[in-house]
């Protein structure tokens, strides 16, 4: 596996080959690598060079985890450089599976569901942005699509889009998890341009964020059901393995 020296290497298991290193590098720890699973984002521009070094080293087969954020329809300033990360990818010699997952959640390290499960623990407001479709994809679902696919030859050479069991609506998403904390909230619907406003002004998040809020994401995932046998879980179930994970 390849670390920074900044990397949290303690919440990793042991016995793994660690090797130092950065996406950045012009030389990759890369000797007798014959499989990778690339996890980084897609979006920093490194994937193209990277690509040229995993060739010249002889690397066989590679999963990439990019993202479904690629269809939206707003001007994002990642959207280019991963779309050009794909290209690469889908361009070189390797035997490649890329795989695009929804927002990924499941664990108190991650950046969107352990921050609404907090925030409703301890608040009987939410604020409604929008209310969209969202199609989580809880992260142990992920990290089993990204081994089976890497053991099925089928899917090379393949792109697969992976989400949550079901697409359901931002409110239903909120209540859903209030519910597994056994708490009542109260939804106080905020209007799209008056978040966009907030977001001009206090600048706590971008106004790209506050649009991609009110933009539906769900996602088919049928071809990786009929080529690997991803059948994801629901988000009721995977939010109950969250909150209990978080003592919640
Ligand atoms: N989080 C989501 O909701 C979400 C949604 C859709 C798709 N994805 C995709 O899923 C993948 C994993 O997401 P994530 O949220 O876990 O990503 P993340 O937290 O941003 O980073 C994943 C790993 O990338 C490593 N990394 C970043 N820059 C690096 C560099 N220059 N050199 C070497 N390693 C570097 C980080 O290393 P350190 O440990 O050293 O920081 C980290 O371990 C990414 O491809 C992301 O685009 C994520």
């Amino acid at each position: 596996m390849l670390v920074r020296p900044t990397s949290q290497t303690s919440v990793l298991p042991d016995g793994i080959d660690l090797r130092s290193g950065a996406l950045e590098d012009e030389h990759l720890p890369l000797e007798d690598v014959g499989i990778l699973v690339y996890c980084a984002s897609m979006g920093f521009g490194h994937v193209p060079r990277v690509m040229d070094q995993l060739q010249a080293a002889g690397v066989k087969r590679g999963v990439f985890v990019s993202t479904t954020a690629i269809f939206t329809h707003l001007t994002a300033a990642s959207r280019a450089p991963r779309l050009e990360a794909e290209a690469a990818v889908q361009g070189s010699t390797l035997d490649w599976t890329i795989v695009r997952p929804t927002m990924i959640y499941g664990t108190a390290r991650d950046r969107n569901i352990s921050r609404l499960l907090q925030f409703i623990a301890r608040w009987p407001l939410f604020p409604l942005c929008g209310n969209a479709l969202w199609q989580p994809i809880y992260v142990e679902d992920l990290a089993d699509a990204v081994v089976t696919a890497l053991d099925t030859p089928a899917t090379v050479r393949r792109v697969y889009n992976l989400a949550g069991a079901y697409p359901l609506r931002f409110d239903d998403l909120v209540r859903t998890a209030a519910r597994t904390l056994f708490r009542r909230v109260i939804l106080v619907r905020v209007p799209v341009s008056a978040a966009v406003l907030a977001a001009r002004v206090t600048r706590v998040v971008s106004v790209e964020q506050v649009r991609r809020l009110a933009e539906d994401k769900a996602f088919d995932y049928s071809d990786a059901t009929r080529d690997f046998g991803f059948h994801p879980r629901s988000f009721a179930e995977g939010v109950r393995l969250e909150a209990r994970s978080l003592g919640l």
